[in-house]
């Protein structure tokens, strides 16, 4: 890839702000550079601005080298880069599967970056000649988000490798926030072959800490470096990169048995949504989520949060029409879901 064709000529030229820690990294008795506290409380410095430990201890664990990784404020940091990294505002485009996740969206209107949502098939599948068909000289990038939020489906690696080949000099995201649920592989075998791909993960969803914020973006060095030239210098808190540190020392175990939980518990809520006489429809799922097509979604949706359960509303989202995204649940939870959804009478 020439990646000086898809890169903003003024993020290219960027000289980066050059941080304390970026100017001294190694051990010392005195630290008088960086303006902070001396009085030492345990935060009173500023963290590693790229996160060492953390991708050192992660890189193993996703198969790819540290410096291939970019970790974030959440994986819609990396949205939010994605956009001011490769797309010149005014002018570039982003083409995207739809239904999918709303920030790709938003994230174009903010950089003021013209977003093009071509449909999936009826059975969420992608259509890659009308994808295809939207894609332009001025594209930067293909969104593509497998496992899909809100259908629940994975794609093929066919579909992702279709786009990523036949378009060199486009970025190809594959966002896999779900992945860990996902009887499919990870999209991250491919970053060797492909130099246009980025692959997101995120540490909110299996990993079960969505309040830390840590989001991960996977590619070649060298997108991974441009992430790092336009990022907050320290823009992973010392909070963050503790706790994910020792989640990744003590908890690897712990969360895929997490993972294998939440899998039989999806199946277990699904048959029994599937006995409702309000279900008329369980998509499959790869997610932590259930797709339900409902007899009356408003009504439903209204219904359970009368009764405190909150479920999600995609009825007005395209291809969703009549459906509640459920995410699953604690065996309780999910038996509370369903007692109330039996006693639904409407
Ligand atoms: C597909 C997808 N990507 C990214 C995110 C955001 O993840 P994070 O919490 O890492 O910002 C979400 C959150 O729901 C999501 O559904």
């Amino acid at each position: 890839m020439e990646l000086s064709s898809v890169v903003r000529p003024n993020i290219l030229a960027l000289e980066p702000y050059s941080c304390a820690r970026d100017e001294f990294k190694g051990e010392a008795s005195v630290f008088l550079d960086a303006n902070e506290s001396p009085y030492n409380n345990g935060l009173n410095r500023y963290p590693d601005p790229l996160q060492s430990e953390v991708k050192r201890l992660l890189a193993p664990l996703k198969g790819v080298h540290e410096d291939q990784i970019f970790l974030g404020n959440g994986s819609d940091e990396a949205i939010d880069l994605i956009y001011r990294i490769f797309c010149q505002p005014h002018s570039d485009n982003v083409v995207a599967i739809s239904p999918s996740y709303g920030m790709y969206k938003v994230c174009a209107d903010v950089n003021d970056v013209l977003y093009h949502a071509v449909p999936l098939t009826a059975d969420f599948q992608i259509d890659r000649k009308a994808l295809a068909g939207r894609v332009t000289l001025r594209t930067k990038v293909i969104w593509i988000c497998s496992p899909n939020n809100p259908t629940g489906n994975a794609f093929p690696q066919a579909d992702i490798e279709f786009f990523a080949s036949r378009y060199p000099n486009k970025i190809i995201v594959v966002d896999e926030a779900y992945i860990d649920f996902s009887s499919q592989p990870s999209m991250t075998s491919l970053l060797d072959r492909y130099p246009n791909l980025i692959v997101l993960q995120t540490f909110s969803k299996a990993w079960g800490h969505a309040a830390m914020r840590l989001g991960i973006a996977m590619a070649s060095r060298e997108i991974i470096s441009l992430f790092n030239k336009v990022k907050y210098p320290y823009n992973v808190s010392e909070l963050t990169q503790r706790e994910a540190v020792r989640m990744l020392t003590d908890d690897v175990d712990k969360v895929r048995d997490q993972i294998e939980e939440v899998l039989a518990q999806r199946d277990v809520l699904r048959q029994l949504l599937l006995s409702l006489p309000c279900v008329e429809c369980v998509y499959p799922s790869d997610a932590n989520f259930l797709l339900v097509r409902v007899s009356d979604a408003n009504a439903i949706y209204m219904y359970l949060q009368q009764q405190g359960v909150i479920v999600r509303n995609r009825n007005s989202v395209q291809l969703c029409a009549g459906c509640l995204r459920i995410t699953v649940g604690t065996p309780e939870e999910n038996a509370t879901l369903f007692n109330e959804l039996k006693t639904y009478t409407r």
